[in-house]
């Protein structure tokens, strides 16, 4: 694997590929992304994956600076996922002035859920992830990109950002990977204390049993299966944001009878002073 660290570096090994297939990342790399990174492997002519703490996206108050930078494991752990190449490129290279102009997504998908509380969050995610379209795929007339599923909201909005820029990219959802207790792969479980971490499974359990109780009720008994499962998280100790049942293609809330139609439960809550997200389609 070569890794690079400049735009120009970037393009000029990028320059002979046909179809690039590109898994952006902040690093502190775990199976879930080197799982994008295999699947890549069959969809590009070349793999390639970015490592890259994007500030745009952290509110002043959140883990920018704390956020765990591993370099030199990452690119161990890439090469050995049988990535070719790495752009890792300093806060300078990729954002050499203020960055002024921003992509803004559509309000309706973006200040909802993550960025109800979040705010500018997404502007943040799509401005840098648009930039790194523009580094990889630039002079390509094809290429994909891959997200996971555990980001539910932001793999939605980079697909609608994708499509109404026209940009000639395919974009595939990589399914969130598990520890065997069913907690969803995340950076940011480094942070959990070792109880938190025996604690952290209940997240994705209580998404369940709202999955489980939402796909035999009707949309209006859906406020109070919500708060019932936010309630029941907070009294294990958690401090709730949301958990939720939205429709897939929009995020909006579903009406009338719950059954046959495509849903998720999304969730995010904070543990200690670790923030998780997960979330079930159904
Ligand atoms: O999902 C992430 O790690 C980040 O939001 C992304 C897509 C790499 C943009 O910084």
């Amino acid at each position: 694997m070569k890794t690079v660290h400049t735009l120009a570096q970037l393009r000029a090994a990028l320059a002979p590929s046909q179809r690039p297939a590109f898994v952006a990342t902040m690093g502190n790399l775990h199976q879930g992304h080197l799982e994008l990174v295999r699947q890549a492997r069959t969809l590009g002519d070349i793999t390639v994956a970015s490592i890259f703490v994007n500030r745009l996206q952290f509110a002043p108050h959140e883990d920018f600076d704390s956020y765990p930078r591993t370099l030199q494991a990452d690119a161990q752990q890439l090469q050995e996922a049988g990535c070719d190449l790495l752009f890792a490129p300093s806060e300078t290279e990729l954002y050499p002035q203020p960055q002024t102009f921003k992509v803004v997504p559509d309000a309706a998908l973006a200040d909802i859920l993550e960025g109800h509380f979040r705010p500018g969050f997404f502007t943040g995610v799509c401005t840098v992830v648009m930039k790194l379209f523009q580094a990889v795929f630039a002079g390509h007339s094809q290429g994909v990109a891959l997200f996971g599923m555990k980001d539910y909201q932001q793999q939605l909005i980079i697909g609608q950002m994708v499509r109404q820029f026209a940009l000639p990219i395919e974009i595939v959802t990589g399914q969130t990977r598990r520890a065997p207790d069913g907690l969803a792969l995340s950076s940011r479980n480094g942070y959990l204390s070792p109880a938190e971490r025996a604690q952290a499974p209940a997240l994705y359990q209580a998404l369940r049993q709202l999955a489980t109780q939402a796909r035999a009720a009707d949309a209006s008994a859906l406020p109070a299966l919500q708060q019932q499962a936010e309630q029941a998280l907070a009294a294990q100790g958690w401090q709730p944001d949301y958990l939720t049942v939205r429709r897939r293609s929009d995020l909006l809330e579903p009406q009338g009878p719950l059954s046959g139609q495509a849903l998720v439960a999304l969730g995010a809550a904070r543990l200690g002073r670790t923030r998780l997200i997960d979330n079930l389609e159904f």
